[in-house]
């Protein structure tokens, strides 16, 4: 059983006109993680937002800074980002030239190491890097926009994936899982072995204190499983 259950709102789908005062909210009932969502314009079509909002969002929260980079060669922005505070910092297999070398420069910069999988990218990229990695991201849709449909073929990945963490010695090392997760999909990754669970529309649009509130009421449940 893997040892982090969180939920990690994903801001992509905020109100950006009022960020400080909604990540406050989430804050305020006991959400632990936000996700912070990169992109480049180049391994995802959309550009979002950097370092500079990063470096804003920073003095007003202690919330746990779970940063996911869709950019190619996300070596670039290591040293900014550990600057601007992020507590995570993730990128994609498939972005990285040198994998194992990305992963070590994340490390040597003070923060944790993910490693993002998107859908149709196979596990064993893993394979001689996990010594190294601090979290999987097991992208649910294909990368790039808040609000698609979860890829039903993704519960079995996961499943493998927990499967495989196990098998290699690595029974508390966290699966998150990303894309199509809301009150009606977060049963089946958390019961196929996902413990951290990024959320975007299913937080934000509608009452978000609520939603979060119900989104960790089934992680808790799942925990105490
Ligand atoms: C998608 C991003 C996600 C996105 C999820 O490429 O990585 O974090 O915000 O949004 P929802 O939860 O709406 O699918
Ligand atoms: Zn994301």
């Amino acid at each position: 059983m893997a040892a982090v259950y969180r939920l990690s709102p994903s801001i992509l789908s905020a109100d950006f006109s009022r960020l400080g005062e909604q990540i406050q909210k989430l804050e305020k009932v006991g959400t632990p993680w936000l996700h912070i969502d990169v992109m480049d314009g180049q391994f995802v079509p959309p550009v979002s937002f950097g370092d500079v909002v990063l470096k804003s969002i920073r003095p007003v929260t202690e919330m746990f800074l779970d940063v996911h980079l869709m950019v190619t060669e996300p070596d670039r922005f290591i040293d900014d980002y550990a600057k601007a505070g992020a507590d995570m910092f993730t990128v994609h297999a498939e972005a990285c030239t040198h994998l194992d070398r990305t992963l070590q420069h994340i490390h040597e910069s003070g923060m944790k190491a993910g490693v993002a999988l998107n859908p149709a990218t196979g596990l064993q990229v893993l394979d001689y890097v996990l010594d190294k990695v601090d979290m999987v991201l097991i992208m649910t849709v294909n990368p790039g926009y808040g609000g698609q449909k979860y890829i039903p073929s993704m519960t079995a990945k996961i499943r493998d994936l927990r499967r495989k963490l196990d098998d290699a010695g690595y029974p508390d090392l966290p699966i998150e899982v990303d894309g199509g997760i809301n009150s009606a999909t977060i049963d089946t990754v958390l019961d196929a072995g996902a413990s951290v669970i990024v959320a975007g529309s299913g937080v934000f649009k509608g009452d978000l204190e609520k939603n979060a509130q119900d989104l960790m009421g089934r992680i808790r449940a799942q925990e105490e499983k």
